[in-house]
Order: C-alpha cells, then structure tokens, then sequence
C-alpha cells in the first residue's frame, strides 16, 4: 500500500518537556478509507490528528496527502476538515450561514453557495433548521452541522476527535451510521479518534489500536477482534477469558502450557518455560457440551444481558474465566454450579505474559 496511500504519515515523532507520546508512527490510509485511532486516554490519538491538521508540529516525521508533503504548510492550505468534539459553531450565524462559513473563506462564487449549502443542509437532515440560530439547536444537531461546515468545503481529508462522546446513545448510534454513510456517498478519507471500541468495531474499514505512543496494530475489525497482535490488544478491544501458565513443551504446531486448570494447548511455538497468558473469546467456549472439554469451573455469577448470557467462573488470582452464550433453554444457572468449559485448541490465543 506504500505508493497508493492517499494518507502516509512516516515515522511522526512527538515529546512534551521531555515525555515522548508519539514515538515515532508510521501510518498509511487509502483513498476513501475509513480509519480509527482506538486507544486508552492519554494514549496519543488526539496528538496523532492535530499533527496531521497541521495545529501541532511534530519533532520529526513527515506527512504526504494525496502525493504532496504538507507536513509544513499551514491548517488552511493542508485541505484537512477538523471536528471536534463539542466543537464550537459560530454562535451568532445561523445552521446555514455557519456551512456557509468556509466556502465564504474561500471566496467561491456566490451563486455556488447557496445550492451547496442546500445540499450539505439535506445532507446531515437539517433543511428545515437552515435560518435558526445554532443556539437553539440539541447536542446532536450541531455537530450535524460542524460535520456538515467542514464537508462543505470538500477536503482532501477529514479528521474526527470523538465528535460524538457527548451524545446519548441512541443519537451517537444514529450519527455513527449517518456519517459512515455521507463519507461514502462523497468518497471522503476519514481518520476518526474514539476511546469507544464499539463504536470503532462499527464504523472503521480498519482500526489503529494505540497503546502508549504507539500503534500496536492495524487491521480490519474482525482480524483486531480475533486474532489480537498483542495482549494489549486483547484486552483493549473485546472481552476474554484468560489464563496465565508456563509452556512446558511443544507438540507439533501446538505449544503446550501447564496452567492451574491443568495442560491447555494453542497453536504456536514458545520456548519451554517461558511465562504465558493463554486467552479464548468468550464466545468461542462451549459449556456442557458433548465430548472434549478443556477444564471444570465453578460459577460465580450469571449476567443476563437480552441477547445473550455472561457467564462468569471462579479462577486463579490474575486468571479470569467468562462465557457468552446465547442458548438460554435451561434458564439462568445458579452459582455455585460446576461446569465442563470447552473450546478448540484453534481458538485459544497465546501471548507472553507481560
Ligand atoms: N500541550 C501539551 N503539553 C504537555 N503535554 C501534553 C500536551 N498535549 C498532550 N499532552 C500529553 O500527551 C499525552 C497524549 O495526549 P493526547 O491528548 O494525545 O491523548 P489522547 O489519546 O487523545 O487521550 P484522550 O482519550 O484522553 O483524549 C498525554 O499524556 C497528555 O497529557
Ligand atoms: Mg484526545
């Protein structure tokens, strides 16, 4: 993907009074590619997007857009849409005259104006709040139109920081699936920044899992959820049961690990005692089912959650051992229950322990 990246960021370095917080991150999206930055607070995303929109310079590193270095030219001449979240509309303007802004800036001719403020307005579902004083409008509605006020001016490159953390749920869900589909519609390229992995696992053609400055991986969502490049990962996007061990050999293509719950196996190859993490999905493991099984565990609790059930086991201190299963025959099981947990040997992911 080097030569048809549309977005290369190259090795962007950044400290703070000494404190590195980028240490040197390489990042490529292509043309009309949807990308977030999924990682804890204080991770670095937020550092990451401002270097990209030119409100922050970066120690080193370099910064090609669609063939061109823009990692020194100014904001206004990088072609970069910026939304923020609670990002501040004029407060004076109205819904349009705010759309209306940035083609103003630009001097377009004013007979292109008004239709594309028209079109922006059907755009985001506001034509009918085209006169009113942004002041009078909800939470959801303004940032309609400060998604709306950086599209209208067709950047190359749109830059998203948790533009909708303030929302109820309901309402982010909504502007999730309007804005996944609007940059569709216009091919617009967006790096969008959220510490929400469902709303990333939602949106994104490919997530950037950030851990400390640094991008830990970078995948489609399935891959991010079922095949984790680090422990990190795993423990940052979804949940798992897992169980800490000592590799005690090697069976062919399987490493062979001496746990509290007995030998587990995962596909791999570790040195022999080495210290491991061992983890499964927890949708993956079967419980009571017919044939092999990998350990008995005792209940703790029982979580309905609609859809489905958690069910979670007695462990090992630092070990943690949950189930999800959808079959809800049997009703809630009672704590204290002793249960067979089984899952394939193709599913349990290894890592070393940290
Ligand atoms: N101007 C600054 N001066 C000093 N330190 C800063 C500055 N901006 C950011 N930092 C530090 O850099 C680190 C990364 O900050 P950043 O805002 O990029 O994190 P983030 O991943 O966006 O976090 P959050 O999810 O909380 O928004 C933090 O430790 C932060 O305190
Ligand atoms: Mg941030």
């Amino acid at each position: 993907m080097t030569s048809d990246s549309f977005l290369d960021v190259a090795g962007a370095e950044k400290a703070f009074g000494g404190v590195t917080v980028l240490g040197g991150v390489d990042l490529r999206v292509a043309a009309g590619e949807f990308i977030s930055l999924l990682g804890p607070s204080g991770c670095g995303k937020t550092t990451l997007l401002r270097i990209i929109a030119g409100l922050l310079a970066a120690d080193r590193g370099s910064i090609r857009l669609d063939g061109e270095e823009i990692g020194a030219r100014p904001p206004h001449r990088r072609d970069v849409g910026v939304v923020f979240q609670n990002y501040a509309l004029f407060p004076h303007l109205t819904v349009a005259e705010n759309i209306a802004f940035g083609l103003k800036a630009r001097k377009h001719p004013a007979g292109e104006i008004g239709p594309t403020v028209r079109r922006f307005l059907s755009l985001v579902h506001l034509t009918d709040f085209a006169d009113r004083s942004v002041r009078a409008l909800s939470g959801g509605q303004q940032q309609r139109v400060a998604v709306a006020r950086a599209l209208a001016v067709k950047p190359k490159l749109l830059l998203l920081d948790e533009p909708f953390s303030a929302l109820d749920r309901k309402l982010r869900e909504n502007m999730q699936i309007e804005l996944r589909r609007l940059l569709r519609e216009l091919g617009i390229t967006a790096v969008f920044v959220t510490h929400d992995q469902d709303e990333a696992l939602t949106m994104s053609d490919r997530i950037a899992v950030m851990n400390r400055g640094a991008i830990e991986q970078l995948a489609e969502p399935a891959t991010i959820y079922r095949s984790p490049a680090t422990a990190f990962v795993l423990e940052f996007v979804g949940l798992s049961s897992r169980i800490s061990g000592t590799v005690v050999g090697q069976d062919y293509e399987h490493v062979v690990v001496d746990t509290a719950y007995g030998q587990l196996r995962a596909p791999g190859s570790f040195v022999p005692g080495a210290s491991v993490v061992l983890a499964v999905r927890p949708e993956r493991i079967k419980v009571n089912a017919p044939g092999d099984y990998a350990l008995v565990a005792r209940l703790r609790d029982a979580v309905f959650q609609g859809s489905k059930v958690q069910l979670h086991f007695e462990a090992r201190d630092g070990d943690h051992l949950m189930v999800e299963t959808a079959d809800l025959s049997d009703g809630l099981p009672a704590p204290g229950t002793e249960m067979r947990l089984g899952w394939a040997v193709a599913d349990t992911l290894i890592y070393p322990a940290s």
